[in-house]
């Protein structure tokens, strides 16, 4: 039973840095100072029990091409398989909805879980070139093997 989906406070910065890191130091995702998850901290979803941030998730809207990107999705370890994932995931596609964007897409290295949520494949040379200004400051541009996977809304 997932008791607390809300969107985040700036009180949880410290927590949702700290579950991105973790995944980041092994590197499953890229890693977020905590100057960035302030400035878009109105992004973020977050799922909490007993106080502690379990799950985090941010909806990031890019451009003016009714475009928006899942960022930052990450569930605790000993929190997976639980329907937490998929729940951040849905209540970001529904804020999106309302926000009649008409398309959300995701890099991810973990395609299967996007699938499972009515993603599919997408070639990243069909997103707009923005996307990249992040890229080219990662370590691993050009050589990164996330895969873009898209949903419309
Ligand atoms: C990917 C991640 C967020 C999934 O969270 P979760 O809460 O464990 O996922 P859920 O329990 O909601 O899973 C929903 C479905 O996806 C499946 N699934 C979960 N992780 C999966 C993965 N890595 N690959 C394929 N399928 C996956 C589940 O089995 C479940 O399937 P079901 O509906 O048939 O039961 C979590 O594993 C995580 O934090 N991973 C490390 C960080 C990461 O890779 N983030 C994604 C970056 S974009």
């Amino acid at each position: 039973m997932i008791k607390n989906i809300r969107k985040a406070r700036i009180s949880d910065a410290k927590q949702i840095q700290s579950l991105i890191n973790f995944y980041a130091a092994k590197d499953l995702m890229i890693s977020r100072s905590l100057n960035e998850i302030y400035e878009n901290m109105r992004d973020f979803w977050v799922c909490e029990e007993n106080r502690k941030i379990i799950g985090c998730c941010g909806l990031h809207i890019v451009g003016w091409e009714n475009l928006a990107e899942i960022k930052s999705l990450a569930v605790e370890k000993t929190k997976h398989n639980k329907g937490i994932g998929r729940k951040l995931v849905e209540i970001c596609l529904q804020e999106a909805k309302e926000l009649k964007l008409k398309k959300v897409f995701a890099l991810t290295y973990s395609p299967g879980f996007f699938r499972k949520s009515g993603f599919k494949k997408i070639s990243k040379s069909k997103l707009p070139h923005k996307i990249w200004a992040e890229c080219c400051n990662c370590p691993k541009f050009p050589g990164c093997e996330e895969e873009a996977m898209i949903k419309n809304i």
